[in-house]
């Protein structure tokens, strides 16, 4: 009889966004008039820059030609994307990683958790509370964790509560873990690192023999000079860190997918006879079993990324995400709630008002001014009392939201 992975049995009721899609659509059916404004996911909602368009109908072209058509690529992206990933995300930053290094995929999600694949089973593994869930969703399918408890918490893992005491930057952990998961800027909190910060990690890293992965999905919306962008810029990350980042939110690629992950070579973890083993093999071995590369077309699309054009045209995107973020924080602290974010980084973080619970709040802010935010629980115990909006959408609808917000919500 076949049988089932029962750690799935574990997780909890459903992913956080298939949740909050399930409660809107429930609510749009009943109520098919409402004009709901979705502040929740963080989507991008502006076009595909034009440099990145072009690219990929040339590609196409080339494509629909016999002497230009291509079939498989390299697993792990082709070199010139590669080579101008290394030279302009890193080098030019004075992080020390090579073309080699870089592997393009599908997606950070897909590669936060797929990065499990090569490590033990009997790690102890650290997350921040509130934190992204599909960390903690992937080790609990992985069999990494006990059942949760009744605050959603899974035994075996380690939390490392963000609040607005520490900044939403977590505290070095006094006890011995052997992976950590940070993200910077921080979904959902869009808390920033200062390079002090994550030397502490790097220094802490070292000392335990541990491995960060490093989720910089949202560096691009790093806007003060002094905030590192990657791990890599603090030095010894290259013996204790692992890279991920993504065009999704930089260049409004959610919908097309691409992005990389960074494993240094100079990176090793123990096998069980105690040998040190590179995990840039081990992850190399991976993506060429399991994963046949990113298509030509869109590879074409992210290398214009660096593009001189692509440059300007991905920073006006960014800056009109970030003009949205200060206007739902302008807005809502003048409507006297505690917000949190939202400068170097596309999400704000609201206490919810009364003392509501997170959920509650969802459900009172759909019902009342049809906007949809992400319920800060969602995100872990510690983010009950908290909801997050994305300012990922139309200049139209966030000053819409935020209108209605102020004016049938908080007056
Ligand atoms: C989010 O809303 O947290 C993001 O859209 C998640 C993601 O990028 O997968």
């Amino acid at each position: 009889m076949a049988t089932i992975n029962d750690n799935y049995l574990k997780l909890k009721a459903g992913y956080l966004f298939p949740e909050i899609a399930r409660r809107v659509n429930a609510f749009a059916q009943a109520n098919p008039d409402a004009k709901i404004i979705k502040l929740g996911i963080g989507d991008v909602t502006e076009p595909l820059p034009q440099a990145c368009r072009t690219a990929m109908i040339k590609a196409v072209e080339e494509m629909g030609d016999r002497t230009s058509f291509r079939g498989y690529g390299p697993e792990q992206g082709y070199t010139w994307l590669l080579e101008k990933i290394a030279a302009q995300d890193f080098q030019a930053r004075g992080c020390e990683v090579d073309a080699s290094e870089i592997f393009i995929s599908d997606g950070s999600k897909c590669d936060t958790g797929n990065i499990l694949d090569i490590f033990g089973d009997n790690n102890i593994i650290a997350v921040t509370d509130p934190v992204y869930p599909v960390y903690v969703d992937t080790n609990v399918m992985a069999g990494h964790t006990g059942p949760a408890n009744d605050q959603g918490e899974f035994e075996g893992l380690v939390y490392l509560p963000i609040t607005a005491q520490n900044n939403f930057t977590a505290e070095i952990p006094s006890q011995k873990v052997d992976l950590i998961y940070l993200c910077f800027p921080n979904n959902p909190t869009g808390a920033v690192a200062t390079k002090e910060h994550l030397k502490a990690w790097v220094d802490y890293a070292k000392a335990n023999s541990s491995i960060i992965f490093f989720d910089a999905a949202y560096e691009a919306y790093i806007t003060d000079a002094e905030l590192p962008h990657s791990i890599y810029e603090i030095e010894g990350a290259r013996e204790c860190a692992i890279e991920f980042r993504s065009f999704s939110k930089n260049a409004g690629f959610t919908g097309t997918r691409c992005a990389f992950t960074v494993v240094p070579k100079t990176l090793t973890a123990k096998a069980a006879d105690g040998s040190d083993v590179e995990l840039w093999k081990l992850w190399n071995r991976r993506h060429s079993t399991k994963f046949n590369g990113v298509s030509y077309i869109v590879q074409r699309g992210a290398e214009a990324v660096y593009s001189e054009e692509g440059r300007a045209q991905i920073q006006e995107l960014i800056s009109f995400y970030l003009e949205n973020a200060r206007i739902i924080r302008e807005k809502l602290t003048a409507a006297g709630l505690a917000v949190y974010g939202g400068v170097n980084a596309p999400y704000v973080w609201v206490q919810t008002p009364n003392g509501l619970s997170s959920w509650d709040f969802f459900d009172k802010l759909l019902h009342t001014c049809n906007v949809v935010v992400t319920p800060g629980s969602g995100f872990g115990a510690a983010g009950e009392g908290y909801f997050r909006i994305s300012a990922f959408n139309s200049r139209e609808n966030v000053e819409e939201a935020m209108k209605r917000i102020t004016d049938r919500l908080t007056s």
